[in-house]
C-alpha cells in the first residue's frame, strides 16, 4: 500500500483509509457485527493502516470496535472526530472546552490510546470555528501532547479555511467528480500552511459506482433517502455518461475510475474509503489500481471537458 505524508504534520498515511461511518451501521442502514469485524480485519490484511472514526458513530461502538482489532498495531493511524451527538434525531452538536475535552477523553479510553493520532471537529458551523474555543481547545490537547495532529471535517470551504487560518493541520473534505470545487478553492492554503487533506465521499455515497438503476429507492434510515430527488436521481446517473470513456482494459469499473481520479490530486493525502462489506472493500482496492500514475494529463483534461458538457464544473 502506497504512502503519502499529511502535509508537514509528520504523519504518513496509506493512500487509502477504512472510514467507519457506513460500516457504523449509521447513516446508511444496519450492518451486522460479524461484517464489521471482517471488515477491518480484512483492511488489515490489504495493507491499510489508517482507519477514520468518530465518537458518534455507533455512539462510540465504532471506536470500541476498532480498538479491539488495532490493539498491539500502534503503526495504525487512528483519526476520530468530536463534537456530534447522535443521541437523538436530528444530531445534536456541541464544541466547546468542557464538552470537547471530556469527550476527547472518552474517545481516547475507548479507542485505548493516550495519545490519539488526528482528531477532527465534526462538522462544525463557520461561527463555531471563528469563535475558537473549539479550536483552541485541540491546539491545547496537541501542546499537552495527547494528540498528534488536529483540524475539521468541513461542510463547506468557508469552515476548512476558518479552522485553517486558526492552525489546522488537517481537513477532511468531501471530494469526487461530481464534487470538487470546495476542496479545490482550498488547496492553495492547504499548500501554504502545510496542511494535509483527507477525501471522503469519493463515490458520491455509491452513485460513482455506477450500478444503480435509475429508480433506485433507498431504505427509510439511509440519509441518501433525502439527498436527490427523483429527479435529480435521474439526472446524475445520466450524467456518469461523462466518467465512462475511462473505463477500459486497465481501469475496469466506473469505481475505480472515481477513486483514481480522486488519487491524481496530489494534494489529497488520503482517500477514506466506505465499504458496507467485504466484497466492497476488495473491489475497491483492487480496482484502485496501483498507480501512480492513476489517471493521466490527457484522461484528466478530456473528463473535465466532458463534465463540463454534462454541466458539472471539475
Ligand atoms: N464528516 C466527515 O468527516 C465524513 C463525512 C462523510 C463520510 N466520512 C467518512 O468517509 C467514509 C466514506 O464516505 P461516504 O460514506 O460519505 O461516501 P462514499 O465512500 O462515497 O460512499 C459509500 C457508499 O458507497 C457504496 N459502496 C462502497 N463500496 C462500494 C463498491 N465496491 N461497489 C459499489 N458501491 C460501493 C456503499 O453504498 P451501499 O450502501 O449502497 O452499498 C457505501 O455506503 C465514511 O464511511 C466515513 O467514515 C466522513
Amino acid at each position: 500500500m502506497r504512502r503519502r505524508s499529511l502535509g508537514w504534520t509528520g504523519l504518513e498515511l496509506t493512500e487509502l483509509t477504512l472510514g467507519t461511518w457506513g460500516l457504523s451501521g449509521d447513516g446508511y442502514g444496519p450492518v451486522d457485527e460479524a461484517t464489521q469485524d471482517r471488515v477491518i480485519e480484512r483492511a488489515l490484511a490489504l495493507g491499510l493502516a489508517c482507519f477514520e472514526t468518530a465518537a458518534s458513530y455507533g455512539q462510540g461502538a465504532m471506536e470500541r470496535r476498532l480498538a479491539r482489532h488495532l490493539r498491539g498495531i500502534p503503526e495504525a493511524v487512528i483519526v476520530t472526530k468530536l463534537g456530534t451527538f447522535r443521541d437523538g434525531s436530528p444530531p445534536r452538536k456541541s464544541f466547546d472546552r468542557e464538552y470537547l475535552t471530556k469527550s476527547f477523553e472518552q474517545s481516547a479510553e475507548r479507542l485505548g490510546r493516550d495519545v490519539v493520532d488526528i482528531v477532527l471537529l465534526h462538522n462544525p458551523s463557520l461561527p463555531t470555528v471563528e469563535h475558537g474555543e473549539a479550536t483552541e481547545t485541540l491546539a491545547g490537547l496537541q501542546a499537552a501532547g495527547r494528540l498528534r495532529a488536529w483540524g475539521v471535517s468541513a461542510g463547506t470551504p468557508e469552515v476548512a479555511r476558518a479552522a485553517l487560518g486558526r492552525g489546522a493541520a488537517v481537513v477532511s473534505l468531501a471530494f469526487n467528480v461530481f464534487h470538487s470545487a470546495a476542496a479545490r478553492s482550498l488547496t492553495e492554503q492547504i499548500a501554504t500552511k502545510g496542511a494535509g487533506m483527507l477525501a471522503h465521499s469519493a463515490l458520491a455515497y455509491g452513485l460513482l459506482a455506477g450500478l444503480w438503476p435509475v429508480d433506485r429507492v433507498f431504505v427509510p434510515g439511509d440519509h441518501r433517502a433525502d439527498r436527490w430527488t427523483p429527479d435529480e436521481l435521474r439526472q446524475r446517473i445520466r450524467q456518469l455518461d461523462a466518467i465512462r470513456p475511462l473505463v477500459d482494459g486497465k481501469i475496469p469499473t466506473l469505481r475505480g475510475a472515481a477513486l483514481r481520479w480522486v488519487l491524481t490530486h496530489q494534494y489529497v493525502s488520503s482517500v477514506i474509503l466506505g465499504p458496507r462489506s467485504v466484497l466492497q472493500l476488495d473491489q475497491l482496492v483492487r480496482e484502485v489500481g496501483r498507480g501512480p500514475t492513476y489517471l493521466t494529463r490527457a484522461q484528466t483534461t478530456a473528463l473535465a471537458a466532458r463534465l463540463r458538457d454534462v454541466g458539472i464544473e471539475a
